[in-house]
């Protein structure tokens, strides 16, 4: 139905006879001639419809209306001297119409395709004309674009995609499932995959050496800018491998994906330890486009007049002080030292000390409790310069850390300190097993599968596993293990977890029989495919590079999922509806 998109056409066309198909992005009535802004997937191009070049198509031109969908045939021809469109990349050309046909109407849409101003709301409701967005549709095309290489790649590199189920049994990765009913065994239900963790791990143990799949997980669970309750991973396993291999199979991947967004990436990438990442960052995914690292300066105040702080200092096992230096930190306002403190209160901090170094001296609230040692000790760790101003977070251990890290991340956005067009990757490793949740339970830092390194010390918090996580520019953009292949570790790392033999035998019985027959030692890691189109995409929002994605209410306005159920529909189910929260 046509000849050519829009911008495939140029000054070396005119002249020539095209046919077009698109939209109306825009129509102008001039004094008789009819000038229409025809949108197709490429671009934009203007069409004229003047009566004396085609008195049908000038007609049908002049009831067109923003949206309708047109099909065009005329002449390819140069803009008049000063008519020319810079803006455009068809800009120096027009196409004078001969025939034009309205294959389409259209309403007026609720908003203009592209308007900044329109709600989100709005627009996910009429998602079909946000998508028209050329701004939205070029994200889409980089994700074909960067799957495609990922494809390449890894089949490159040896692997085979195999498809995994969905409709299975609960893999836990430390959200809710979502539960599909069974009619056939009413009572019964499937759960959606959080990750094909198991089941790639089985394709291990059946000798498929090499997996990959492009794979849609489902997590029921709190949801942010980065997280959907359904998203994609690039999950990938391999067999008889150590964690090195394994992280240079993901680099290598990740290199073909930036290179197939017009990117070129250094790898390897930096390798930090998690308690490094936590000490110096209060993070276990540290931006490090920029510095601002925090120094530990405990010692420096075990005998000072400040006495919350000398308290503190005494149990350096439980407690922290840790001082963050901004280098001319002068520029925050006390306005914004104030937003900094009620900021860090609201993540436990009791309150947020702070010095500038000004005139050679040192000023600011604690610093008429200091001695003039301390003061010259203070200047020399944190290696402050006139103009610096150096924030202290003083309390419990975790505490102290995770709101010094979040603090970090607050003054880089006040004060842009992070480049915007750079790329900081790096591999976080060696993670904790365990982690200790407020009850005193254990839980798996990453998941159950993960190998410890060795599993005998005293507090189980202590042990350390062969798990990396892979994190671009202070976002988790994967992570993946080496996993258990031995069944007996495997089930004293359930026992730890407090799940009884009986339990494991129901839930993880099909995991436990299949190590006991040959399973080779494998690893693998999985890259969130929607974090990685928004890190490399620069949008906003992981909403910006899924087509049709859920609020942060987990619903899709546009087909307004999730819905009731009709009563005979849950009667094949077996389920009654208790009571419905609408
Ligand atoms: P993990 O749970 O870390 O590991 O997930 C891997 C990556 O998937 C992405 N991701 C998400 N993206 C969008 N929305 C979500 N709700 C969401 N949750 C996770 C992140 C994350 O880094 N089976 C293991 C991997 C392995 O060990 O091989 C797993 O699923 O980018
Ligand atoms: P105060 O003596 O309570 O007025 O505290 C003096 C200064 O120390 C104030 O700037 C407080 O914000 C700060 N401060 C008090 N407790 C802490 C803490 N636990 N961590 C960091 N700063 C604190």
């Amino acid at each position: 139905m046509r000849t050519h998109y829009a911008t495939q056409l140029s000054r070396n066309d005119i002249g020539k006879q095209v046919t077009l198909a698109g939209w109306a992005d825009s129509e102008r009535d001039h004094g008789g001639v009819v000038f229409i802004d025809l949108r197709d997937r490429s671009g934009v191009i203007q069409l004229v419809c003047d009566p004396a070049d085609g008195a049908a198509a000038h007609e049908v031109a002049s009831a067109v209306r923003s949206e309708f969908a047109l099909r065009a045939t005329g002449r390819v021809r140069a803009r008049g001297e000063g008519l020319t469109n810079p803006r455009l990349q068809t800009g120096e050309i027009e196409v004078i119409v001969e025939t034009l046909i309205v294959e389409n109407a259209s309403l007026t849409p609720p908003f203009e395709i592209g308007d900044p101003k329109v709600s989100e709301e709005t627009r996910l409701k009429y998602r079909y004309l946000d998508l028209r967005n050329p701004k939205l549709q070029a994200n889409f095309r980089l994700r074909s674009a960067v799957s495609h290489a990922m494809r390449i790649s890894l089949q490159e590199q040896g692997f085979t995609e195999v498809e995994t189920p969905i409709l299975t049994r609960p893999t836990p990765e430390g959200a809710r499932d979502y539960l599909t009913p069974s009619r056939v065994h009413t009572g019964e239900f499937y759960a959606l995959p959080q990750s094909p963790q198991l089941f790639k791990q089985l394709l291990m143990v059946a000798g498929f050496d090499r997996y990959y799949q492009i794979a849609r997980c489902f997590r029921d669970e709190d949801l942010r800018a980065d997280r959907q309750p359904e998203f994609t991973q690039v999950d990938v396993e391999m067999s008889f491998c150590d964690d090195d291999e394994v992280m240079s199979v993901a680099e290598k991947l990740l290199k073909a994906a930036f290179k197939a967004a017009g990117r070129e990436i250094a790898i390897p990438f930096e390798r930090m330890p998690y308690s490094e990442a936590m000490e110096i960052y209060g993070s276990d995914k540290p931006d490090l486009r920029y510095d601002l690292k925090m120094i530990e300066a405990a010692d420096l105040f075990l005998d000072t007049n400040l006495k919350v702080f000398a308290e503190i200092a005494k149990a350096p096992k439980i407690n922290r002080i840790k001082a963050l230096k901004v280098d001319n930190g002068d520029r925050l306002t006390r306005k914004e030292i104030d937003y900094l403190t009620g900021f860090v209160a609201k993540f436990g901090a009791k309150g947020l000390a702070w010095i500038k170094l000004k005139e050679g001296a040192l000023q600011g609230p604690i610093v008429k409790f200091l001695s003039e040692g301390e003061q010259r000790a203070i200047i020399e760790r944190t290696g402050a310069k006139e103009g610096d101003l150096i924030f202290f977070g003083a309390g419990s251990k975790k505490i102290v850390l995770d709101y010094m890290g979040r603090l970090r991340q607050e003054i880089a956005r006040l004060l842009k300190l992070a480049d915007p067009s750079a790329f900081r990757f790096l591999w976080v490793v060696d993670f904790p097993m365990f982690e200790r949740g407020e009850d005193g339970a254990l839980s798996a830092l990453h998941h159950p599968f993960t190998k410890p390194c060795d599993l005998s010390a005293d507090d189980p918090e202590e042990i350390k596993s062969v798990a990396y996580d892979v994190v671009l520019n202070g976002c988790e953009l994967g992570g993946g293990s080496i996993r258990i292949h031995n069944e007996e570790l495997q089930r004293e790392v359930f026992k730890l977890l407090n799940i009884s033999p009986e339990e494991q035998r129901a839930k993880f019985g099909f995991l436990l029989d299949a190590l006991k027959f040959g399973a080779p030692p494998h690893g693998g890691f999985a890259i969130g495919l929607d974090r990685l189109i928004m890190l490399i995409s620069g949008a906003e929002s992981i909403r910006d590079v899924i087509a049709f994605p859920k609020t942060q209410r987990a619903q899709c306005l546009m087909s307004g999922a999730p819905a009731q159920a009709e009563e005979a529909q849950l009667n094949e189910l077996g389920l009654r509806v208790r009571k419905t929260t609408k």
